[in-house]
Parts: C-alpha cells; sequence; structure tokens
C-alpha cells in the first residue's frame, strides 16, 4: 500500500517516515511531485482540519493519504489558541510573536493554572471515506518567560514537566521522543500495523 504523506513540510515527512516506516509493506512518500490546490483549514477542531485535508487530498490525487492537524490548547485560555494556533498573533507571525503574545495572555494566571497541552490529529483517507484517525497528547506548563532555542512555534513557552525543560531546550531527538506528534503516530501504527502482514 502506498501512503502519500499531505505535507511539504520536510521536518514532518522525516518524522513520519522514521515511524511508520516500520512497518514493511507501506510505502510513504511526500506530497512533492504532485498537483494540490492549497486546502483551507477553517474547521472548528483539529480532527474536523485533518480530515477535511486528507479526504480531499486524497480525491485530488486519488491514492491513500495521512494529513495531520496539531496545535496547542491552555486550560486558563478555555483551549484557545486550539485550531488558531498558527494564526494567533497574525497570519505569519514568528514564533517569538507567538510566544510573546501568549504571554501577555497569561500574564497574571499564577504558576498552578498555566496548564496546557498540544494535540496532534491525524487522518489517513482514501479517495471516498476516512481509515484511520489517531490523536496524541503531550501536557506541559506554560513558562513565564522564552527559553530555548530549538524547534518552532510554541516550544520557548512550554515546559515539558518529565524532563525540566521547555520544549525548545530540548535536542530535535528529545523532542521527537515525547511529542505530541509522535504519541498520534504511536497511536496509528497500532492501528496500521495489523493490516501488513509483514509488520513487526
Ligand atoms: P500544524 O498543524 O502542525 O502545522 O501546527 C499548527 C501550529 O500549532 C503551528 O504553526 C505551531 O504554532 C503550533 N504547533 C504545533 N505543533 C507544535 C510543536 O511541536 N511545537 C510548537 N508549536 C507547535
Amino acid at each position: 500500500m502506498k501512503l502519500v504523506i499531505a505535507s511539504r513540510n520536510q521536518h514532518k515527512v522525516t518524522e513520519i517516515k522514521a515511524i511508520l516506516g516500520k512497518i514493511s509493506g507501506l510505502e510513504i512518500v511526500s506530497l512533492n511531485g504532485y498537483a494540490v490546490p492549497e486546502i483551507i483549514e477553517d474547521q472548528e477542531t483539529f480532527q474536523g482540519n485533518a480530515a477535511k485535508k486528507a479526504l480531499e487530498t486524497a480525491k485530488h490525487i486519488n491514492e491513500t493519504v495521512l494529513s495531520d492537524d496539531s496545535g496547542l490548547m491552555v486550560d486558563a485560555l478555555h483551549g484557545a489558541p486550539g485550531v488558531y494556533s498558527a494564526r494567533y498573533a497574525g497570519a505569519g507571525a514568528t514564533s517569538r510573536q507567538l510566544c510573546e503574545k501568549l504571554l501577555r495572555e497569561l500574564k497574571n494566571v499564577p504558576a498552578a493554572r498555566r496548564t496546557a497541552c498540544f494535540a496532534t490529529v491525524l487522518v489517513v483517507a482514501d479517495p471516498r471515506k476516512i481509515l484511520h484517525t489517531a490523536e496524541g497528547k503531550c501536557a506541559g506548563l506554560i513558562t513565564e518567560d522564552m527559553r530555548g532555542n530549538n524547534g518552532f512555534g510554541y516550544d520557548p513557552v512550554f515546559y515539558f514537566p518529565p524532563l525540566k525543560k521547555t520544549f525548545a531546550e530540548l535536542s530535535p531527538e528529545e523532542k521527537n521522543k515525547h511529542s505530541h506528534r509522535r504519541r498520534a503516530l504511536e497511536n496509528l501504527l497500532i492501528q496500521l500495523k495489523p493490516k501488513f502482514s509483514g509488520g513487526h
């Protein structure tokens, strides 16, 4: 079976290949080389956006497609920025702008109430229907200032208690071991493995 990853982000493609590559009989390819119009992420949930991206892309290229949608949910902000994570500080905002906006919004929120979680939803669809959905979450706390230079997005303000560091203070390898994307991929792997006789 061929699985096309609905992303041109090389970092994501590499991470997905590393985990799902454990399944023999599954050929994983990126979207490079396919002509697909941009799909607008206008749904109210990660699940809705990932499903829309997977189904529409699958129909365009007539293949089985894996798509993902992720974001940060902050409890004191009732789950914001959520599906608006990328646009929280305006279109094209930098990581610094996103982090600064979040820190401003949480200015008077005490440490104990700065709980948050990253979430990823992965959807596999063929041109007719959704075949699999898998979710991954990673719980943490929002810091009071930015720390670390690695990663992207909200990594400098997302403190991960098990490693006592922000995501931006972790090496890419360390982050990939614990991230919400990794957990969603492991959950998808559990669903896909039984479909492939050679899986181990
Ligand atoms: P995407 O759906 O994976 O493109 O994520 C949407 C937005 O959520 C990104 O633009 C980031 O702002 C934020 N985000 C998702 N995953 C992460 C992460 O691992 N670290 C930091 N920010 C993230």
